[in-house]
């Protein structure tokens, strides 16, 4: 048997290398036929001519330039019968070389998950997975072949609109999302008419834009890069992410588009990335302000010498980059080596063989209205819905109770679309198949019980409804508010300076509870946002993100008990602007604060917390989980001995509930000096009332590791804490020396 399967595996990687090889002799085939402008086309991409996510430049001979085989790409072009329309302009060059279609499938296609913010808050690998999967599924079988997704930028700053978008502050869990994310997209592979190519962006650090103002510049050590901003992008290239895309910002005075380190040293020399790297939208261009290119042409020349393979949108490449490689100023070599990247990946899609293979009018229709992805999507949903307080038990809400009188208050309780966030599509049937708060409340308690009164809108200064809203809530026996974001306030070019609570909303929300009655506030948002006078004063607050297709009826079956909520915060909250930047695994300068009350010539502020309102891995469930002391297997290990953590975790509580119970690890002194702690390891666990687990986790080596200033990536002896949790303030811990 063992035989057979040693046959096996070794006949099954001749036929992989063998078909890796003919795809690269099929690339290089056509290669020698093409023309340097036929090669330049491949590398240009435009935008479709039904709709934008940038500023456009002139498209008028758009499809012309197809059919002259000018261009290699087309974003923002979905559906059968158009992307079938453009490919058969693409089937009319001489070479016959297919275009491929890439979109932002950010968080869903047809059935819109949970923002990735949100999804992050699970901490359900499998989950993320599946809502990538299903994108795929959806999407390709729109005619899509490649989605700029997973974004993979770590955010430590609300402010920034695109935190929405990735998976929060953390290297770690960023790392694992962004591995579940690809593999979701991607599937089975490559070349399978269900999966889509992912892409990882953007390269790099765009995370840190100065001052969270969308598209600024980054500056930051070498060390931080390594340690924080790169690990994620690394795990999506380890899980097989078939391009990576570029970003808008500098990093340390050089623009990611015209970046060699990033591009050619990192990601395609140390990494041994064989993909392509996309431009951001007119990111090529773009250098011209950033004040790195005089002109469109040194763009081009600049950017496809760092290593960007494919102009999104600038015009740069079309435009100048043949002249440029005949006036020697550009390496034929380097355009040589950007069109196999290309062509390679459009052979591993299948598209040299059917450049229709993903037009398929009857799977399109199929995958329109499928029941499966509304049940994963409403699963994940539930799973992204983080409890941030809950006094006196005062949730879950009885179903029925009577004669009790419920009142439904605020701007978000009627709206469809909101649910729906940031980068996600429109269906001209979206308000008959997506349900409101109101509506799905409903469902649950009869019309007879319920109250409603809009109170205010998202974002201006009118009270003239809270009149209304008190008076219905005088009435009512229980009170629930929807407040939060309009679905365009965070996303990309959303950032803001205040990021409080919009408008009025937290005043309705003083008013409201200045009745007495019972108040449970639902938060519907794209970043964490700033509530502490609801966070001191009401006594229940779920933060319901952007929850997608079934985003009514996940809250509503988290409010009514028919879901008890494990979400657990993927970002830190602040509780000022001031603050931000916040993280937990912050160091612990030469002047720690221990306290609030700490402030005298301390690393403090002397007007404010020095600690979030709400703590990275924070998330509270219906029933309670108590930790019990860590222990160790041995306090003192060698080399390459394995630690085993442990602790037991008790549901005291009345309802089964999952937790996430969290490994952090400190390093006490280092070569360079290190976080106070830094996520290490978590467990997603169901316990049932009563029941008590010992939950282990295996450390070695490898998770002491870190970049020393000379960025070699290594671990130090010395002593070290365990440290586990709930969250990432409340935690167990226990000491232990490690040496080599
Ligand atoms: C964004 C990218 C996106 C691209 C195409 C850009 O403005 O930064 O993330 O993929 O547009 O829509």
């Amino acid at each position: 048997m063992r035989f057979l399967i040693l046959v096996f595996t070794f006949l099954l990687t001749q036929f992989v290398n063998a078909q890796k090889k003919t795809i690269d002799q099929r690339v290089d085939s056509v290669l020698r036929l093409m023309t340097l402008d036929e090669k330049v086309g491949q590398m240009n991409q435009y935008n479709g001519p039904w709709a934008a996510t940038g500023p456009l430049t002139n498209n008028d001979n758009l499809l012309t330039q197809i059919k002259e085989g000018k261009v290699g790409s087309m974003l923002n072009v979905t559906g059968v019968a158009r992307t079938r329309e453009l490919q058969d302009l693409a089937m009319q060059t001489r070479l016959r070389i297919p275009l491929l279609f890439g979109q932002d499938i950010i968080h869903g296609y047809r059935t819109t998950f949970p923002i990735p913010l949100a999804e992050a808050a699970s901490w359900d690998l499998e989950a993320i997975e599946r809502s990538a999967r299903i994108a795929a599924i959806e999407s390709s079988a729109a005619g899509v072949h490649w989605t700029f997704a997973p974004m993979v930028d770590i955010a430590r700053d609300p402010r920034w609109g695109r935190v929405m978008e990735g998976a929060g502050e953390d290297p770690y869990l960023g790392s694992l999302i962004a591995k579940a994310r690809v593999k979701g997209f991607q599937g089975r592979g490559l070349g399978s008419t269900d999966a889509v190519m992912a892409c990882a962006k953007h390269f790099a650090a765009y995370g840190a834009a100065v001052g969270g103002r969308d598209y600024n510049s980054v500056d930051m050590s070498l060390r931080q890069l390594h340690e924080i901003y790169l690990p994620p992008f690394k795990a999506a290239l380890d899980a097989g992410a078939a391009t990576f895309m570029n970003s808008f910002n500098d990093l340390n005075g050089i623009p990611a588009t015209a970046n060699k380190y990033l591009q050619r040293d990192i990601l395609k020399g140390e990494w041994k990335f064989k993909g392509f790297v996309v431009s951001d939208w007119g990111s090529v261009g773009e250098m011209i302000n950033h004040g790195y290119a005089k002109d469109n042409k040194d763009a081009s020349m600049l950017a496809t010498t760092a290593g960007s393979d494919m102009d999104m949108e600038s015009r740069s490449y079309i435009q100048n980059l043949a002249q440029l490689v005949k006036e020697g100023k550009v390496k034929l070599s380097f355009v040589d080596d950007a069109v196999r990247r290309i062509l390679r990946k459009k052979f591993e899609m299948g598209l040299f063989d059917d450049p229709y293979r993903f037009c398929n009018e009857a799977r399109e229709k199929e995958q329109w209205n499928n029941q499966a992805h509304l049940d994963a999507e409403k699963d994940m949903a539930r799973k992204s819905i983080v409890l941030l307080k809950n006094e006196k038990q005062l949730l879950p809400l009885k179903k029925t109770n009577g004669q009790r009188k419920i009142a439904l208050i605020g701007p978000l309780v009627r709206s469809i679309k909101e649910h729906l966030g940031f980068w996600s599509y429109d269906w001209p049937d979206d308000s008959s198949r997506i349900t409101s708060l109101w509506d799905e409340v409903q469902k649950k308690v009869g019309d007879n019980k319920l109250l409603y009164a809009k109170g205010c809108n998202i974002n201006d200064s009118s009270r003239a409804g809270f009149d209304e809203a008190i008076s219905i809530a005088k009435e009512a026996d229980i009170i629930i508010m929807s407040v939060g974001e309009a679905r365009d306030m965070t996303g990309e070019a959303k950032s803001k300076s205040n990021i409080h609570l919009p408008g009025v909303q937290e005043e309705l929300i003083k008013a409201v509870a200045a009745t007495g009655k019972p108040v449970v506030v639902l938060i519907s948002a794209g970043r964490p946002l700033i509530f502490n006078w609801t966070a001191d004063n009401v006594p229940a607050i779920l933060y319901t993100w952007w929850l997608g297709t079934k985003g009514a009826e996940a809250i509503t079956d988290v409010l009514f008990g028919d879901y008890n909520p494990s979400g657990k915060l993927p970002m830190s909250f602040p509780g000022t602007e001031g603050q931000i930047p916040i993280y937990y695994n912050y160091y612990n300068t030469g002047r720690p604060a221990t306290n609030d009350s700490d402030r005298f010539y301390r690393s403090a502020y002397i007007d404010f917390s020095i600690y979030p309102k709400f703590a990275f891995g924070y998330g509270l469930s219906y029933t309670n989980f108590n930790y019990r002391n860590i222990t160790l297997n041995s306090t003192s290990l060698k080399g390459n001995q394995k630690l085993t953590a442990s602790v037991v975790v008790s549901n005291t509580g009345e309802y089964d509930g999952t937790e996430v119970v969290q490994l952090y690890i400190r390093d006490l002194v280092g070569s360079v000096v290190r976080p106070v702690k830094d996520l290490k390891g978590f467990q997603k666990i169901l316990l049932k009332a009563g029941e008590s687990k010992t939950v282990s986790f295996t450390i070695t080596t490898e998770e002491l590791k870190f970049y020393n200033n000379d960025l070699k990536y290594d671990w130090e002896p010395g002593e070290f804490e365990i440290m586990i949790g709930t969250n990432s303030k409340d935690v167990k811990s226990a000491k232990l020396t490690w040496n080599k």
